[in-house]
């Protein structure tokens, strides 16, 4: 009899941790040592973002200054802009939902989210690509906070 009580326990806990991976959003993490997915980011990169971020992810000329329209240029990729500074949840949820979405309402960007362009995984790929990009130093800073902001 005991013994059926204590399978039925471990049954149900095995069924709430299951459930709980489930429900409970695993933040993503940018894939930038995966070659494969580095490899699928460049052109997709190339197609998507080069146009304002730069061919070589340096961004746009003054992109600390708002231009006569009000909005901001788009910044660097690359280790001088502030794109490290943010975690990969972060990153990936900008290019997803776009700027505006993490703004004051009423905010006004060039930066759209690619929602319905890209898959998770295309989004992931062309981070993954930027990423790899970076310094050593600035990637492990980087891995750092994700490590932190969980
Ligand atoms: C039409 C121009 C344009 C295109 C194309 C574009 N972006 Fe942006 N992006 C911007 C601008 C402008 C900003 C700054 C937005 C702001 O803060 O108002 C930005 C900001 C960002 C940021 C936040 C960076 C930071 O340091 O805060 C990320 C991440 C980003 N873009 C990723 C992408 C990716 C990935 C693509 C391609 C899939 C892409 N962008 C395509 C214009 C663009």
């Amino acid at each position: 009899m005991t013994r059926w009580i204590l399978l039925a326990i471990v049954v149900v806990i095995a069924g709430a941790v299951l459930a709980l991976q489930y429900f409970v959003p695993v933040s993503v993490r940018i894939p930038y040592g995966d070659r494969d997915a580095v490899a699928k980011g460049a052109p997709l990169y190339a197609e998507h973002c080069a146009s304002c971020h730069g061919k070589n992810l340096e961004g746009q000329p003054n992109w600390r200054t708002r231009g006569p329209n009000g909005r901001l240029p788009a910044p660097p990729h690359d280790a001088t802009g502030h794109t490290w500074h943010h975690p990969d949840q972060n990153l990936f949820d900008i290019t997803k939902y776009g700027s505006a979405a993490y703004a004051s309402p009423g905010y006004q960007t060039d930066m759209r989210g690619y929602e319905d362009t890209l898959s998770d995984d295309e989004i992931l790929a062309v981070l993954a690509y930027i990423k790899a990009a970076w310094p050593r130093h600035i990637q492990q800073q980087h891995d750092q906070m994700a490590a932190m902001s969980e």
